[in-house]
């Protein structure tokens, strides 16, 4: 599937252009979701994209990460042409490019974190023993840092630590692209810096990371802010400073601390 990149390949991960999407919905209705959107994303690119409800951005992700298919427009992938591609070519290509990280962490409910993270792994190409599949997710919830979590059920976590897991899954066929839609709609202010610190960690070690957020706080631990409005980029910003992970870190320890004094009052 690797094709020899080109020196103007090599630098954007992720092509669009013009790329449409045209639901079409019972009774005969259309909702036009994405109207001429293209962009192009980096390699090691960090980005926000942001926009109100209803303005496209799942439907978005769910392009980029191969989920879907777009209406009209070209989509490339490390400058392979996803539209060309059959079912199963397009599989292989998320499998192994794409990780993927959903708001509802979306783990299987009676199955164990670490079985939760071996599964991308059944469906990869290169077959792996049984054995290999386990040191690998142990590997993965140990960069998480759930590692000490491998044999809990998902029901056992805290939401932090399902999405820590379901962050591990993403990672585990070492992707070059994590897709996040709304990794932290669902958890809590302290947890959600625990998060991005994370996140901040896998881009600092190149990792590209595209977030779907309706935070305008964590904009700034990405490097790049788009925003959607009725399925069309509307803005457009880089930033020239990022918060670290380290920064992070500070923070969250600062809220902590806060909280801590709130609770002794
Ligand atoms: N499978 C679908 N069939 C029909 N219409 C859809 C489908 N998925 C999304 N839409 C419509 O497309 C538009 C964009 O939806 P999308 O889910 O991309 O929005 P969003 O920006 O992710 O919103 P939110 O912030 O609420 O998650 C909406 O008008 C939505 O109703
Ligand atoms: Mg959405």
């Amino acid at each position: 599937m690797k094709q020899p990149a080109t020196e103007s390949q090599a630098t954007s991960v992720i092509e669009l252009r013009d790329i449409h999407k045209i639901y079409a919905t019972g009774g005969g209705q259309q909702v036009h979701a994405l109207r001429g959107v293209s962009l192009d994303f980096r390699n090691g690119e960090s980005v926000a994209l942001m926009g109100s409800s209803g303005s496209g951005k799942s439907t978005m992700m769910n392009l980029l990460g191969c989920l879907d298919r777009p209406s009209s427009g070209q989509f490339l992938l490390d400058g392979i042409d996803v539209s060309g591609l059959r079912r199963e070519q397009l599989a292989d290509l998320r499998n192994e490019r794409l990780g993927f990280v959903f708001q509802n962490f979306n783990l299987l409910a009676r199955t164990s974190a670490l079985e939760n993270v071996e599964m991308p792994m059944l469906y990869h190409r290169d077959s792996l023993s049984g054995k290999q599949m386990r040191q690998r997710a142990l590997e993965a919830l140990d960069r998480v840092g759930v590692a000490d979590r491998a044999e809990h059920m998902p029901s056992q976590l805290s939401g932090g630590q399902q999405q820590r897991v379901a962050i591990a899954r993403a990672l585990v066929n070492q992707p070059r692209i994590l897709l996040a839609d709304e990794p932290t709609g669902n958890l809590d202010s302290s947890t959600t810096l625990e998060v991005m610190r994370l996140f901040q960690e896998l881009i600092t070690d190149g990792l590209t990371v595209i977030l779907v957020t309706h935070e305008p706080e964590l904009c700034r631990f990405l490097r790049r802010t788009l925003v959607l409005r009725d399925g069309q980029i509307i803005q457009d910003k880089r930033r020239d400073q990022v918060e670290n992970a380290e920064q992070a870190r500070q923070q969250l320890a600062a809220l902590k601390q806060a909280e801590e004094a709130e609770d002794a009052k």
